[in-house]
């Protein structure tokens, strides 16, 4: 009940999947709780090790064929007030539960955005951390559903994209694969680094670019990316079909390698 990451959000956390039942990158998601826990001037109180029995152990409990796994560590509970000073115990929880992915025609057919008017980061929060704050988060996902969209764009004070509400985003032009740079005030997904590692040794040219709303009207191919997701192709914006409308040549390449890479690796 007086625990900070109910009360104020106070608290950061990790989603990923399993692949075979062991998750992927769990490395790269353990280091992204640290560091926004760092940029939040949290404690984990909780080592590597220890965290990797602990997931080990609630999967292995679960019995679940493939896992969403949620792993959420708060500032912990104290007497009512904003001072971080408050609370000097972290509680950590692991929730995982029986993976349930989009449904396969978002795949087939793509989905679709709508650029919102919430700002990315409104809440003074670094967005880099990722933290329990999600309301702007919220926000924009509501604004878009609203206008029967399937996720959001957002964007900064600039008026350049930044990311879903959830998700990274990414277009292909001229069979160039860009997504907006991390100072544009985006979460570095773990998801957009593998994109970006698969772009890389596959010669496909990518590269961190600032877009503006035009850019994405106007890709040959766009997709959003995020651990759950994978690779999810974007058939159209607000009131403009991307090219086809269809998943483009790129963003099924890079779908098939993602998976594919996410069952040959995924570990504890
Ligand atoms: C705001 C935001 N951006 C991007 C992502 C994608 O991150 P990842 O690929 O690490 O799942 C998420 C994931 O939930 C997110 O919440």
């Amino acid at each position: 009940m007086f625990d900070r990451g109910f009360l104020y959000g106070d608290s950061v956390y990790e989603v990923m999947r399993t692949y075979g039942g062991k998750p992927f990158a769990w490395a790269a998601h353990w280091e992204r709780l640290e560091s926004s826990a760092r940029r939040l001037g949290m404690s984990l109180g909780w080592t590597t090790a220890d965290a990797t029995t602990a997931l080990k152990a609630t999967l292995e409990e679960s019995g679940n064929a493939e896992s969403y796994v949620r792993v959420v560590v708060t500032r912990g509970a104290g007497p009512i007030g904003l001072d971080p000073a408050l609370a000097t115990t972290p509680n950590r929880v692991i929730i995982v539960k029986e993976l349930s992915s989009p449904p396969a025609e978002l795949y087939e057919r793509g989905c679709k955005l709508r650029i919102v008017s919430v700002q990315r980061s409104g809440a003074g929060v670094d967005p880099r951390a990722k933290s329990g704050n999600y309301l702007s988060s919220i926000q924009a996902l509501r604004e878009a559903l609203a206008a029967g969209a399937y996720e959001a764009v957002m964007k900064n004070a600039e008026g350049a994209l930044c990311e879903g509400s959830s998700s990274n985003l990414f277009i292909v032009r001229r069979g160039e694969v860009a997504t907006p740079p991390l100072d544009a005030g985006i979460l570095e997904g773990i998801t957009r680094r593998t994109v970006m590692t698969i772009c890389k040794r596959r010669g496909i040219l990518a590269r961190e670019r600032t877009l503006q709303a035009d850019d994405l009207y106007e890709a040959d191919e766009a997709f959003i990316t995020s651990s759950i997701r994978e690779v999810m192709p974007v058939a159209s914006c607000d009131d403009h079909t991307i090219a086809s409308g269809r998943p483009g040549p790129l963003t099924r390449a890079i779908t098939d390698v993602y998976r594919r890479i996410a069952t040959e690796t995924a570990s504890f």
